[in-house]
């Protein structure tokens, strides 16, 4: 897409319009050479996944397109970057015509399918040996693109194949879509595209952190994420989520009158130059997966080598797609009235199995929710071992038409939690019994009730050992106060003998008695004990995120520890003051007030104060110094130093930013004892540094 002259040269305007940019000295004259700049860098960004500046320095620069746009409303473009985000909300999805029809794909399972299909095309074409184009199957929602004179002009759901549903201002948010794209440079007027949207794994993850945050149940998988996603009616709800979308097919276009053409570049010939020519337009196409292989042996291998790697890819693939490279080929083998005979889906191993529904439980959580969850008889499925599936709450039971002793279609895609697509009904012998929700706790048996704003019964009763136990086992876990030795199991056990009453109770524990216990040697004893006084020391959010206040996750305990010196003071604040604090609106600020107005809780704190604990946020926790403003962290293998929890709290608490994964957004990969994959992977990546523990700590510390 851009030259490395192009890219020299943009990087050059883009440095100097960001020293503009600081002295507010953009003048509309730039106007063009600013979009053209923050073009380059989404591309950078959402293209190619390596960007060449940081979002700061990106959104100043988007500011001042903003500024400039709003000084001068008149010379604001259809395609230009602030053109995205749509004000208001959508009214309807108008129902609109492909140009071509949307085909589906013949499916294959294994080689002999492909070895039989290959046969057919070589009958049909009377050719020895074929050139087939390969590709991921991308697991998303599939779109159509049209663009029109360079510009994008209607974006639409498969619908039927025949007519879809009309999402333009939802595609416009997706920022791998360009907004205008040159085809006329390859003598193109009109061109319709087929895709994919897609969330991808970290994203979809995150989202449903949030979705649990505020109680609700997440959604089963990226596919439907992404599906469900277009058809949302607030544009700007469709930008947050992060989508993305991969363009793998031109289905149709019109030639222009020849004189855009540009010297060299024609309409390209077969379908491996089409991906080409979409990447050399700023696409995301699957330019860097595809494959161009002649005969079918080579096919083979390639989606089984694709096969072994589909953990590892950022987003999720159910197989590979094989195509007659040569058009005039694809033309000659024709299709049917379902798919193309030119081409044909290779299925990986199914992340889906069936079992038996043969109970469902009910178990109460910190919060008193009760959720059903469905004991399965157990079935492998993607290399583990499923037997017990949470269906979140009534509605979700409901509406699945779910009874004991079903035949269920169980799915577990990736590093997704499993969950229940569907009940097979036709498998029905009659014999199926109804589930029946309890009127009472199953645990303290009081009587549940349902608010009427929720989908879930509750256990008020706050002294129930299930909340307890709960409780306990949220406060000791990794992400608060991350009591290693402890873990659920010796909550139970400790709760169930009585030595363990409350969160207090942890630093109170009978050691004398628990010595006596079987599987209780000095060694874990002592290692309990340290872990236990150790977490006495930890920063205010952790304790704050470990108490478990409903709808405040890690990130509102981090924004409520930077707000106070210590957390008693949160007696005095009023939900007004809770509501003017970063990202807090009036649900989770009631939920905040009414915790620190209970005398219970207040009585707790005091009483974890008096044993020592800490209730004070530490200097760190009130200024984030910008010394690491946006660099990219990661921590491989044993820290010896310090717990990796600690070294990750140190580079955010400097404006850094933890990754999850080895890729060229990285910038500092720190290797501690034992490093193994992300290590070598990261050594191909020239961009990023590696640093050992010693040199971490050299390099915070200053
Ligand atoms: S080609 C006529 N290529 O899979 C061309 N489809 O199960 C047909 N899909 O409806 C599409 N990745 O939505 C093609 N690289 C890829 C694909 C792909 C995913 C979807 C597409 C299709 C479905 C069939």
């Amino acid at each position: 897409m851009y030259s490395a002259d192009q890219t020299r040269e943009l990087q050059q305007s883009s440095i100097s319009l960001l020293d503009k940019a600081q002295k507010k000295s953009v003048q509309p004259k730039d106007l063009d050479l600013l979009k053209n700049v923050l073009r380059f860098h989404e591309y950078r960004y959402y293209i190619l996944d390596d960007p060449l500046v940081s979002d700061f320095e990106y959104d100043i620069l988007y500011k001042e397109l903003e500024r400039i746009e709003t000084e001068k409303p008149e010379l604001i473009s259809g395609d230009s970057p602030s053109q995205r985000v749509a004000k208001g909300l959508t009214k309807d999805f108008p129902t609109v015509q492909h140009l071509v029809p949307m085909l589906s794909l013949e499916n294959s399972y294994n080689a002999e399918d492909l070895l039989d299909w290959d046969r057919k095309a070589r009958e049909i074409t009377g050719l020895k040996e074929i050139e087939y184009c390969v590709e991921p199957k991308f697991d998303g929602a599939s779109i159509s693109l049209i663009y029109d004179h360079d510009l994008l002009l209607r974006g639409a759901t498969r619908g039927d194949g025949v007519e879809g549903d009309e999402i333009t201002t939802n595609i416009r948010q997706i920022r791998s879509v360009p907004l205008s794209a040159k085809f006329s440079s390859y003598g193109l007027q009109q061109v319709e595209l087929r895709g994919e949207v897609l969330m991808n794994k970290t994203n979809f993850k995150k989202y449903n952190e949030q979705l649990a945050e505020q109680n609700l149940p997440p959604l089963a998988n990226p596919r439907n994420a992404a599906s469900g996603s277009l058809r949302i009616k607030d544009p700007k709800e469709v930008s947050r989520r992060n989508l993305e979308a991969f363009l793998y097919h031109v289905s149709y276009f019109t030639r222009s009158d020849g004189k855009t053409q540009q010297k060299g570049k024609h309409p390209p010939e077969n379908h491996s130059d089409s991906l080409e020519m979409l990447w050399q337009l700023g696409f995301r196409s699957p330019q860097r997966e595809k494959k161009v292989l002649a005969g079918i042996q080579a096919v083979i291998t390639y989606c089984e080598e694709f096969e072994s790697k589909r953990d590892e890819l950022p987003y999720e693939i159910d197989g590979m797609v094989i195509k007659v490279n040569d058009f005039e080929l694809q033309d000659k083998m024709g299709m049917t009235t379902h798919h193309p005979r030119w081409a044909i889906a290779f299925k990986f191993k199914a992340r889906q199995a069936t079992s038996k529904l043969q109970k469902v439980d009910f178990q109460v959580g910190r919060t008193g929710s009760i959720t059903p969850v469905a004991k399965i008889d157990p079935v492998p499925i993607g290399g583990v071992t499923v037997t017990s599936i949470s269906l979140f709450n009534e509605d979700v039971v409901r509406e699945k038409n779910l009874k004991i002793g079903d035949t269920v279609l169980v799915e577990r895609a990736g590093d997704v939690i499993p969950y229940i697509v569907k009940s097979l009904v036709e498998l029905r012998t009659g014999k199926e019994k109804d589930i029946v929700f309890p009127t009472h706790c199953p645990v303290c048996g009081d009587k549940l009730v349902r608010p009427p704003d929720e989908s879930v019964w509750r256990c008020i009763n706050i002294s129930c050992p299930a909340q307890v136990i709960e409780r306990i086992i949220h406060f000791v876990s990794k992400d608060a106060m991350d009591i290693r030795s402890f873990g659920a199991a010796n909550v139970k056990k400790f709760f169930d003998l009585g030595f363990l009453q409350d969160v207090p109770g942890i630093y109170a524990l009978p050691f004398n008695k628990i010595r006596e216990l079987e599987g209780f040697g000095e060694k874990s004893i002592e290692n309990l004990r340290t872990a236990i006084e150790e977490s006495k020391k930890q920063p205010l959010h952790r304790l704050i995120f470990g108490l478990g206040i409903r709808y405040v996750g890690e990130t509102t305990a981090k924004t409520l520890a930077k707000s106070v010196d210590n957390i008693l003071s949160f007696q005095k604040f009023s939900l007004e003051e809770l509501q003017n604090l970063e990202d807090i609106g009036p649900k989770v600020a009631g939920s905040i007030y009414q915790f620190f107005h209970n005398k219970d809780n207040i009585h707790m704190l005091e009483k974890l104060e008096k044993m020592g604990i800490n209730l004070k946020s530490s200097k760190s926790e009130l200024t984030v110094s910008g010394n690491l403003d946006g660099q990219t962290f990661l921590f491989t293998g044993t820290l010896t130093q310090l717990k990796r929890s600690e070294a990750e709290e140190k580079v955010e608490q400097q404006g850094g930013v933890i990754l999850t994964g080895v890729s060229s957004k990285l910038n500092y990969l720190v290797v501690g004892e034992e490093a193994g994959s992300k290590l070598e992977k990261a050594k191909k990546i020239p961009s990023i540094k590696i640093l050992s523990e010693n040199e971490f700590l050299r390099f915070i510390n200053g």
